[in-house]
Order: structure tokens, then C-alpha cells, then sequence
């Protein structure tokens, strides 16, 4: 038997030591590294169940399981998920889809509950928010002060709705894709306007706009909601000159200060400019961390698992010698994950995958017919099965 004395030293030992928290495999954290977010958008993943897709484990002999557990297999700790304000008006001639609060707190749930990190994506419109379009939600006022005035509501109403239902996203988005702004025509910005004086004027309201969304958060926090990191997620993560000019202005009017964002995100894709390299992501990730001093991820990204067009030709990839291919997808996101995590010191802190499942819009985007991690198979149409592709183990060991 030992003596007390030891005993009580071991114990207090034990309580100095660093908590062991569970992985969302269930097997304790033994890790002493910083976290690394290893993400996949699965917004539309419900909406593909519910109309009876199905997705099909290969590695075990074609069971059909949930896609979560797949690409947790594959070493997803996080889930990304869209959400739109108020989606019933039909766009693009009657497309219509449903990212509203009800339908991203039922998934938020599910996801939470087998241990995921939530990564809630605003996109503060009824639809889709991106460098291209920001449409004002249709029920929202028209001048900026209400505007802001609702837009903080809104964040703040949302995150308390989310809590209630179990769900404190670890990361949130306070917009997406925002290099023009968000809430057009009042948010609309643009980055290339000249001189520099009427570039940060151009940059006033959006800086209020933001900083409303901002303060949204502060006051669902204040009622109880878990503070969540918070992102500003920026498109062209390899154009270093769109975003320091981008984000000197943004705070250049002092409504927004550095500190009032935790995390930077940058989309990164190879469809749509030859400037897309790995070269200038390292230059962007690198220089923005230091000037910064704040953690960088790259919030969206992917690569087609073939890519050649109905003429037989194929678009140009920004980066030629990665294959069209599922050993290519593995080796476009490895690199992009090596190249996050060579940030120094440790700022490199995520890689998420853009809608890996979603196999009915199998392009994502781009001119490739498919940059999916699942084979689509199509012969039972409407009813369509996707076979996991060796590229669902995209974050396994890394
Ligand atoms: C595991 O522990 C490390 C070191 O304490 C920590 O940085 C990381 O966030 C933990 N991972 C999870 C999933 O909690
Ligand atoms: C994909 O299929 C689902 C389920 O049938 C349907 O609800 C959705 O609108 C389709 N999406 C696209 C982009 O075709
Ligand atoms: C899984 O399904 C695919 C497609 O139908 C088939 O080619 C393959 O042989 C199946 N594998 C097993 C182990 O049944
Ligand atoms: C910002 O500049 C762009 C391009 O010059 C212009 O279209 C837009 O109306 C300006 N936005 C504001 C809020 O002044
Ligand atoms: C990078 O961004 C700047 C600022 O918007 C723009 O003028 C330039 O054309 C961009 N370069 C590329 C290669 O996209
Ligand atoms: C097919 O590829 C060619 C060559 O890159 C490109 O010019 C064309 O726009 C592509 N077509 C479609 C429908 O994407």
C-alpha cells in the first residue's frame, strides 16, 4: 500500500495534467498538436438523401452507410454547412433549394452529435452568396443603418436558435466569398477602385454591415451561446494583392478592427485562372499569417476526378502536372494541407473540401464534369448511388 503522501502527489499530478478530451472517433486525445480543421461542406447532403440517393462504403464490400461516416473514416473532424435567410423565392428560373435555419439546425445536429465540428457558412441572402452575386435577402430593409440593424439581429437570433437545439458552432463565417461585399446594392465593394482615398470610402458601409454582423455575435454570446472562432472568407486565396488591399480597407474606416475577426479563409481552385498555383497560395497563407499574426485556412477547395468536356477537350487546370483523377484529387489536397501546415508558426490551421457528396451537380462549378469523392451512379435515375472513391480518405493521417 502506498503512503498517503504519494498518493495525494500522484493525484495532484494527474489534475496538472492536460485534459484528455475525446476525438470524434470516441478514442481519447492523446495529441499535443495545435488542432488542425480537416473539413467537408456537406450542405446539400440531406436534400440528396431525401430524394433517395444513396452512397455505398467500398472499403467495406458496398455497405451503404451515412457519408459522415465515410469521410469520417477518411479523417473529416469538421462539417461545413451554407445558410440562406429566407429561400422561397425561385431563382435562375425557378432553381430552389433550401439552406434555411430549420434545415441547417437538423443537419448541424446530426453532424454535432457524432462528434463533428460545426462550421456554419452565412450567407446573408436567399440564395447564393458569391464574388458574383450577393442579392439583399428580399424581406430586408434598403438603407443601411436598418439594414445593419437586421443584419445584427439576425446573426444574433440565428446563433441563440442553434445553441437552443444543442449546436455552438465552432467556426463561423460572417459571409461568403465577400471580395465585393455582401447585402448588394448597400455592401457592394470593390477592391480595383481608384485612388486609395475613394477605394476606403468605397469600403464604409460594407465596414458597417460587418461590423454589425460582428456585434450579432457578441450579443448571442452575452446569451449563452459558446463563442465560435470567427471567419472572413475572401475568394482567389492565391491573388496576395487582392487581399491585403481588401483588407486594409475593410478596417482602414476603423469600424472593423483587426481584432474583431479571428481566422482568415481563402477559396482556392484550379478552374478558374491559370494563377491558381500552390506557389502563390504558399505566398498569400505566408504573408497574410505574418502581417496578421492570425490564423489561415483554405475554406474551399477541390479537384476534378476527371475533367474533360463535351468537345473532348479538357479546361486548363492551374496546376498542369496534378492528373484529372482520383490520385489526383489526393495529391491536390495533400499539397494544399502540406503548404497550410508549413505556415509558420503554426498558423496554417484548416483545409475544408467543397461538397464532396453532392451527387446530382457532380461539376461543382467548374467545367469539369466531376470533382466529387464519390462515383455517381446514375442507371436507377431518379435514384442515384455513389460509391466511395479512394479519395474520400483525403485527411486520413495527415
Ligand atoms: C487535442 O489536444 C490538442 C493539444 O491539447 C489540442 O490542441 C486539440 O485541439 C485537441 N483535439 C481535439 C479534437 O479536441
Ligand atoms: C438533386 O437531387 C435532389 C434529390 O432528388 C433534388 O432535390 C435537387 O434539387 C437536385 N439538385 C440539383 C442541383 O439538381
Ligand atoms: C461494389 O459495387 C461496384 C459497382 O456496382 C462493383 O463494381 C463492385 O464489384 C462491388 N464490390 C463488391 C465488393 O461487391
Ligand atoms: C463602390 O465602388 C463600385 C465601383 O466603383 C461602385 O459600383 C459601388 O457603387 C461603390 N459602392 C459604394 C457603397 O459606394
Ligand atoms: C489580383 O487582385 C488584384 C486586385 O483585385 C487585381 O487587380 C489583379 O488583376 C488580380 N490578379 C489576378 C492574377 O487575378
Ligand atoms: C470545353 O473546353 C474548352 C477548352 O478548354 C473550353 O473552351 C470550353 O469552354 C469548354 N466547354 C464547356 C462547356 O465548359
Amino acid at each position: 500500500m502506498l503512503p498517503t503522501s504519494v498518493l495525494k502527489a500522484f493525484t495532484a499530478l494527474c489534475l496538472l495534467a492536460p485534459t484528455v478530451t475525446a476525438l470524434p472517433n470516441g478514442h481519447p486525445n492523446h495529441s499535443q498538436k495545435p488542432y488542425f480543421y480537416a473539413g467537408h461542406d456537406l450542405s446539400s447532403l440531406k436534400i440528396e438523401e431525401d430524394g433517395g440517393f444513396i452512397y455505398k462504403d467500398t472499403a467495406r464490400g458496398n455497405a451503404t452507410r451515412p457519408v459522415e461516416d465515410i469521410l469520417g473514416d477518411g479523417g473529416m473532424n469538421t462539417v461545413r454547412l451554407r445558410l440562406w435567410v429566407n429561400p422561397v423565392v425561385p431563382f435562375d428560373d425557378g432553381y430552389y433549394e433550401t439552406y434555411n435555419l430549420d434545415y441547417v439546425t437538423t443537419v448541424a445536429q446530426r453532424f454535432s452529435k457524432k462528434g463533428y465540428k460545426i462550421y456554419l457558412d452565412y450567407h446573408f441572402s436567399d440564395y447564393w452568396a458569391d464574388p458574383n452575386k450577393q442579392a439583399r435577402p428580399v424581406a430586408w430593409p434598403t438603407t443601411v443603418p436598418a439594414l445593419a440593424a437586421t443584419l445584427r439581429q439576425y446573426v444574433s437570433s440565428t446563433l441563440l436558435h442553434l445553441h437552443a437545439n444543442g449546436v455552438d458552432p465552432a467556426l463561423v463565417s460572417l459571409g461568403n466569398e465577400i471580395r465585393h461585399g455582401l447585402l448588394w446594392p448597400q455592401g457592394y465593394v470593390d477592391v480595383d477602385t481608384q485612388p486609395r482615398a475613394a477605394l476606403n470610402k468605397n469600403f464604409t458601409d460594407l465596414a458597417t454591415l460587418w461590423a454589425a454582423s460582428r456585434q450579432g455575435v457578441r450579443d448571442a454570446v452575452k446569451q449563452g451561446a459558446k463563442k465560435p472562432t470567427i471567419m472572413i472568407h475572401i475568394d482567389d486565396g492565391y491573388n496576395v494583392t487582392l487581399q491585403q488591399r481588401w483588407f486594409s480597407a475593410l478596417t482602414s474606416s476603423g469600424q472593423v478592427k483587426t481584432s474583431d475577426w479571428d481566422v482568415f479563409g481563402f477559396s482556392f481552385y484550379p478552374f478558374y485562372g491559370t494563377a491558381a498555383t500552390f506557389a502563390n497560395l504558399k505566398t498569400t497563407l505566408n504573408t497574410i499569417s505574418k502581417q496578421y499574426g492570425k490564423p489561415v485556412h483554405v475554406a474551399e477547395t477541390d479537384w476534378p476526378a476527371m475533367c474533360t468536356n463535351e468537345t473532348g477537350t479538357a479546361p486548363e487546370l492551374s496546376e498542369p502536372s496534378v492528373p484529372a483523377s482520383v490520385p489526383g484529387q489526393l495529391e491536390w489536397v495533400h499539397t494544399i494541407i502540406d503548404i497550410v501546415k508549413a505556415v509558420p508558426h503554426g498558423l496554417g490551421q484548416g483545409v475544408h473540401y467543397w461538397e464532396p457528396a453532392w451527387l446530382n451537380n457532380t461539376g461543382l462549378g467548374s467545367a469539369c464534369q466531376d470533382a466529387i469523392l464519390f462515383r455517381p451512379d446514375f442507371s436507377q435515375w431518379p435514384k442515384v448511388t455513389g460509391y466511395s472513391r479512394e479519395s474520400v480518405n483525403i485527411f486520413k493521417n495527415i
